[in-house]
């Protein structure tokens, strides 16, 4: 069966006063139906471009490669035809739910709205969806407190609701972009497993944003590690930790918290910054952080390469059972 996703050598440039931003170069996934890929990466990386590029939401930005979702190319679509496809098909959750949400409206009324417009459904059965929705996302009371406004709301009840107004329409495809990253720890993890619910449930492919691999270890399926625009690793989450093979991806997990540390373990981070996106230098984009880097590195671009279902773009990977 076709994934419900498919996104092919997808770029994104944006042209600057300083000169073009490679934010997202040659990047090529699948999603399938009832399948959660996390998309993670240092800030700066390219995963909300990455993300609303496959929404087609970049204006003023070249985007080339293609984006095919259940059949549809969506890159030659006109506005309005992926208008309807917004929110009906494909809907995203953003990481500040409160910025989203309009402070005028109660949040029943918001997510009724949402229904109408995609489905020109009447106001009084746009209301009981919204009602349902917020049922489903396990919003105690759902009936009384459709009737209320944002800010009466708390960070993670507002994140289920935008997750309610994502859900509204039954899409297919649902992006969440760092859904949990402004919430606690008790109440992300019950974002999250709230998400992994719905999607059991509805058989909803997704597309989880993070730059918390603890987050990905939690729900996703599979992982697409991105450095500097592009896809440095993709595997199978249970292969990504046991033997992951880029030098990016093992810092990332050496920054992890582990759980045998002593309490006042300060945070790990991979040290030096992230890669211009201005003038990228030839060779490997991570080299100056790497401790592996040897001269051809530093030379030649690395590409993705290896197992098919375990690529990754390094010189030196280290397999399982590959010196490196
Ligand atoms: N409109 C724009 N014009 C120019 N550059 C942009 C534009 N939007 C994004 N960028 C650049 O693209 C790069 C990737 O940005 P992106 O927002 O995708 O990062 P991210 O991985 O989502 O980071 P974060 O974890 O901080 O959300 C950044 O260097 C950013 O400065
Ligand atoms: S190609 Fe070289 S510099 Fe880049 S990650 Fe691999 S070993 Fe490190
Ligand atoms: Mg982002």
């Amino acid at each position: 069966m076709p994934p419900l996703l498919s996104v092919r050598d997808l770029s994104v440039v944006f042209p600057t006063r300083r000169g073009p931003v490679r934010a997202v170069d040659g990047l090529s996934f699948d999603v399938p139906r009832g399948g959660t890929l996390g998309i993670v990466g240092e800030s700066g990386s390219g995963k909300s471009v990455t993300s609303m590029a496959v929404m087609g939401l970049h204006t003023g930005a070249e985007v080339s490669g293609s984006v095919v979702l259940d059949g549809q190319e969506l890159t030659r679509l006109r506005e309005r035809e992926l208008n309807r496809l917004r929110g009906r098909r494909m809907a995203m959750v953003f990481q500040d739910p409160l910025s989203s949400l309009h402070p005028y409206y109660t949040v029943g009324e918001q997510i009724a709205e949402h229904h109408r417009v995609h489905f020109g459904s009447r106001r009084r059965v746009a209301r009981e969806r919204a009602v349902e929705a917020l049922a489903e996302v396990g919003i105690p009371e759902p009936r009384r407190r459709a009737g209320e406004y944002p800010h009466q709301f708390s960070g993670g009840m507002r994140q289920r609701v935008m997750i309610a107004t994502a859900l509204v329409c039954e899409p297919d495809l649902l992006i969440a972009d760092e859904p949990t990253t402004a919430l606690d720890v008790t109440v992300q993890a019950q974002i999250l497993d709230l998400i992994a619910r719905v999607q059991q449930d509805r058989g909803l492919g997704v597309v989880l944003i993070t730059h918390d691999l603890g987050v990905v270890a939690r729900v996703a399926h599979e992982v697409l590690v991105m450095y500097g625009g592009r896809a440095v690793e993709q595997a199978p989450v249970d292969a990504l930790f046991a033997a992951p093979a880029h030098p990016y991806t093992q810092g990332l997990l050496d920054s992890l918290p582990r759980l045998d540390d002593p309490a006042d373990t300060p945070l790990r981070a991979i040290p030096g910054s992230p890669p211009s996106l201005l003038a990228p230098a030839p060779g490997c984009a991570f080299a100056p952080r790497c401790a592996r880097a040897r001269d051809r590195c530093r030379e030649e671009r690395p590409v993705l390469s290896g197992p098919a279902d375990h690529p990754t773009a390094c010189h030196f990977p280290a397999y399982e059972g590959v010196a490196s």
